[in-house]
């Protein structure tokens, strides 16, 4: 085995990679439960894309047979439904994972000197992976499949002059059609993935230059041993590759318990409207994005005005990417940091919980005003984040990591 390692290692550098990344990649040993969805982002990618493959090879992307395909690969397909149910519940899940991910990035400033370009790559991913997740979900050519793309790509219709002419290219037609679900299908089976897959190999490359950072935010780089090893450090392989799999076997149950009894998710998952066939004579009594796009979907409607209203829900996806430079304090945890970050990180993820839930609702004009709020307090969030990150008192910051 060594001779053919070595072998292997004249021509490719196997064994530098697996030292780099894994047996020699010496991460804070206080890793706590919001380092779990790192790993269990990529084990959910692995699934979309495992699952997405088997679903393709009995899925027909034509606007006839679509529907029907869906319903074949769910009736007759052996182990189909399971296939398509672990695909659809693993959508869901992603943004779950992505969310709570990128909610352990902001409570320990993960995002600060020098990972900016982690966060970067990281919120590439997250619009890649939006894009992917809209476009899937018109394959099924159910009545939101259609009716919710209907309303996304319209909204492009609100860009001055070019606005009209950018619709029907992005649909490939005057109206959306088998042609559109075919571009939407070449993109969400080919394109899309491997724009991900090569973002997520250049987020872990770039966190890997850098190190990982931790709960209590200190560079566990300045006190090393004598052979370079950080003192709080620990090899990722064997003890987080070990720590992760109950992570992942954690994830697992709760998983594999909602695709088996609850796939539908109350129909957030799955809405009920999806499961009639795509009408573009008949628009659905109410029209609401999927769970994990409804914050934004609500930014859009507190602003009167359209175009003003795509001008908002981009900026609100804006703001996230220039975070690293928004954030002027000296110190990266929320443990360390002062009140007034942590009042208004509080208030942001509140904020974006209710701007969820007010986006899966009808509006009306007090839930419009609660959304406005809303809208005022996310952006608020890192507007003023530049002054009271500068002006807040801090506590000390101890000098190795504290368990
Ligand atoms: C497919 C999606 C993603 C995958 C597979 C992924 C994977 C990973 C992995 C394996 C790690 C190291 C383990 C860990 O710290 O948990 C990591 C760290 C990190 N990720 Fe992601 N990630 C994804 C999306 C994102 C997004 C959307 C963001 C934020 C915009 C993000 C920001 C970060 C940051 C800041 C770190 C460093 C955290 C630290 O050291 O404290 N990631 N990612």
């Amino acid at each position: 085995m060594s001779k053919f390692m070595d072998w292997v290692d004249a021509r490719f550098p196997a064994t530098k990679m697996w030292e780099d990344h894994l047996s020699k990649y010496y991460a804070p040993k206080n890793f706590n439960f919001f380092y779990f969805f790192g790993s269990l982002a990529l084990l959910v990618l692995v699934n979309q894309i495992v699952t997405g493959v088997w679903l393709t090879m009995s899925y027909t992307p034509s606007a006839e047979e679509a529907f029907a395909s869906v319903e074949y690969i769910m009736r007759d397909v052996e182990y189909g439904s399971i296939l398509r149910l672990l695909h659809s519940t693993g959508a869901s899940a992603f943004f779950i994972v992505v969310y709570l991910h990128m909610f352990r990035g902001l409570l320990y400033g993960s995002y600060q000197k020098p990972r900016e370009l982690v966060w970067v790559f990281g919120m590439l991913i997250y619009l890649a992976l939006m894009a992917e997740a809209f476009m899937g979900y018109l394959l099924p050519w159910g009545q939101m499949s259609y009716w919710g793309a209907q309303v996304i790509i319209s909204l492009f219709g609100a860009i001055p002059v070019i606005g009209n002419d950018l619709t029907q290219w992005i649909r490939g037609d005057y109206l959306i059609s088998g042609i559109t679900l075919n571009r939407f299908f070449a993109l969400h089976v080919v394109a899309l993935p491997i724009v991900i897959l090569g973002l997520v190999v250049l987020h872990i490359l770039a966190l890997h230059e850098v190190g990982s950072n931790n709960p209590d935010g200190v560079d566990i780089k300045k006190h090393k041993d004598e052979n370079g090893v950080p003192l709080d450090g620990i090899a990722f392989h064997p003890y987080y590759t070990v720590k992760d799999i109950v992570g992942v076997v954690l994830f697992l149950f709760i998983f594999c318990f909602i695709v088996f009894f609850f796939p539908e998710m109350g129909g957030y998952f799955l809405e009920k409207p999806n499961f009639e066939q795509a009408n573009p004579f008949k628009t659905p009594e109410h029209i609401a994005p999927v769970w994990y796009f409804t914050p934004f979907y609500a930014i859009l409607r507190a602003i009167p005005d359209k175009l003003m209203g795509v001008i908002a829900m981009g900026a609100s996806i804006a703001m996230l990417f220039v975070l690293p430079w928004l954030d002027r304090s000296p110190i990266k945890s929320m443990r360390y940091k002062g009140w007034m970050s942590k009042i208004w990180l509080l208030v942001f993820c509140i904020s974006f919980v209710i701007l969820g839930i007010l986006g899966v609702l009808a509006p009306t004009p007090e839930r419009t005003l609660v959304s406005q709020i809303c809208t005022f307090l996310y952006f608020a969030y890192f507007i003023l984040m530049p002054f009271y990150t500068r002006l807040e008192k801090t506590k000390p910051v101890p000098e190795r990591v504290t368990g």
